[in-house]
């Protein structure tokens, strides 16, 4: 039985594998508190992390992919470290990507890439989702059986992006390879071996939409990259050519494991709940509460981080500048506070919508319609063209003794693997 007092969330395996009771643990410890090993602050109540996210003035986003990895650049000094911040931001981990930038960078990141994820845009790509979704099935249907993960859902949630940010079509193949679409272990991050997230582990996007973007502003063409090229700040100015290549690179790192977590967890639900199955095919109209009860319940981005930038409060607990603290989305999202018996699936959660799987605040999600769809539209063709999707026993073991593993990183939760089986249906 694990001491769970003297757990180190960030590199105990069997965490990593199962955080739900450790989490629950922290929970009657309070919503907020300390834990032992590097002084970061987790947050497990739904209510503190919403608040916590939605004030961006005392929470800086800072080292929200790092944590306390690597540890902060400098020793906080006083009640308001936004000048600190600001002198060491460059040496945070991905500091140039939107995801870590605070006001009023972020602001005119988030701007630019609002003008690409255009209702418009949405619509296109989401056409194109039905379509990749078809032939991704057909490359599987006949086999009766596939490893999900790297034969559906990773190839297909890198298409989706590549699709979305208009990479011509001869290109695409390379970005498949490149991105690691086809790896089982893709390009993994928050590893449990201590080895901090790279500072820019998307220099070979960069390179690539940096030259695009080029060439659309000397000889803008009609399509997505001459958009993007061409897109000007909301005071008018123009952007440098790589403030518009990172905001579209970063994307991939958003969009691409987080999906492949998603919709191998709602395939996982689908074979380890064959009732579900025939459920959704009379009613597909309860596919989408499906889909956020899938993201409430294995939420893919297990936790998020912030730096305290001016002394706070959070839960009634004192936060001094320079606390790390550690938002547990999935322990939010299985808050009993919030959602009643939050251990269980249930496919007609009323208040499943609440769920902050996709974060909340200025930082919210940018891709979440998108992933969104693309939970829908795999589960609804799934059931369409197969009869019955199975968990392959062989690996998984039987129902009710099945044996699933977890990435080991602390940051995401998913799947290593998802073996299934399926008869096409006539
Ligand atoms: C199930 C899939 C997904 C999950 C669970 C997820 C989760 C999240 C979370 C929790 C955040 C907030 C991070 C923070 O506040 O520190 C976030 C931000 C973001 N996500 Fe997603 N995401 C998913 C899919 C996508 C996709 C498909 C895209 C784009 C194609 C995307 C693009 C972004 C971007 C650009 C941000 C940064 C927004 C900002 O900083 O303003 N995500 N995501």
């Amino acid at each position: 039985m694990t001491d769970l007092a003297a757990v180190d969330f960030f590199s105990d395996p069997a965490v990593s594998q199962d955080p739900y009771e450790y989490w629950d643990y922290l929970r009657q410890q309070g919503p907020v508190t300390r834990e032992p090993h590097y002084g970061v602050v987790a947050v497990t109540g739904y209510q503190e992390v919403m608040a916590a996210f939605k004030d961006h003035q005392s929470f800086s986003a800072v080292n929200a992919i790092g944590g306390p990895f690597p540890p902060l650049p400098f020793t906080p000094e006083g009640d308001d470290i936004s000048a600190q911040i600001e002198a060491h931001r460059h040496l945070f981990p991905i500091y140039e990507h939107m995801v870590v930038m605070d006001p009023p960078a972020h602001d005119k990141a988030r701007s630019l890439l609002s003008k690409l994820l255009t209702p418009r845009r949405l619509k296109e790509n989401e056409e194109y989702m039905w379509k990749l979704v078809d032939s991704s099935i057909d490359a599987i249907i006949d086999k009766g059986r596939c490893e999900f993960l790297t034969e559906y859902a990773k190839p297909f949630a890198t298409s989706a992006i590549i699709d979305l940010l208009g990479v011509p079509v001869g290109d695409r193949p390379e970005f498949l390879a490149a991105l690691g679409a086809e790896r089982p272990e893709g390009n993994r991050v928050g590893a449990l071996d201590g080895e901090p997230v790279g500072l820019d582990p998307l220099q070979y996007l960069d390179d690539k939409f940096v030259g695009y973007l080029a060439e659309r502003r000397r000889a803008p063409q009609d399509d997505v990259l001459s958009g993007m090229a061409t897109a000007v700040y909301p005071d008018g100015s123009t952007p440098e050519l790589i403030e518009v290549a990172k905001p579209a690179t970063f994307l991939f790192a958003a969009g691409q494991e987080t999906v492949t977590k998603l919709l191998s967890a709602a395939v996982q639900t689908l074979g380890d709940r064959p009732e579900y199955q025939q459920m959704l095919r009379d009613n597909p109209g309860r596919i989408p509460t499906f889909i956020e009860e899938a993201l409430r319940m294995h939420s893919p981005t297990k936790i998020d981080f912030r730096l305290v930038r001016r002394t706070t409060t959070l839960g009634g607990v004192h936060l001094p500048a320079g606390t790390i603290v550690m938002l547990c989305l999935g322990a939010a999202n299985r808050d009993p506070l919030k959602f009643e018996d939050p251990h269980e699936f249930r496919p007609d959660r009323k208040n499943v919508r609440e769920h902050i799987a996709f974060g909340r605040g200025i930082h919210t999600c940018a891709g979440a319609p998108l992933a969104r769809v693309e939970g829908q539209i795999t589960v609804r063709r799934m059931l369409e063209r197969m009869s019955d999707i199975r968990i392959d026993e062989s690996v998984h073991g039987p129902a009710g003794h099945r044996s699933y593993t977890y990435e080991p990183t602390f940051l995401l939760r998913g799947l290593t693997q998802l073996r299934i089986e399926y008869t096409r249906s006539a």
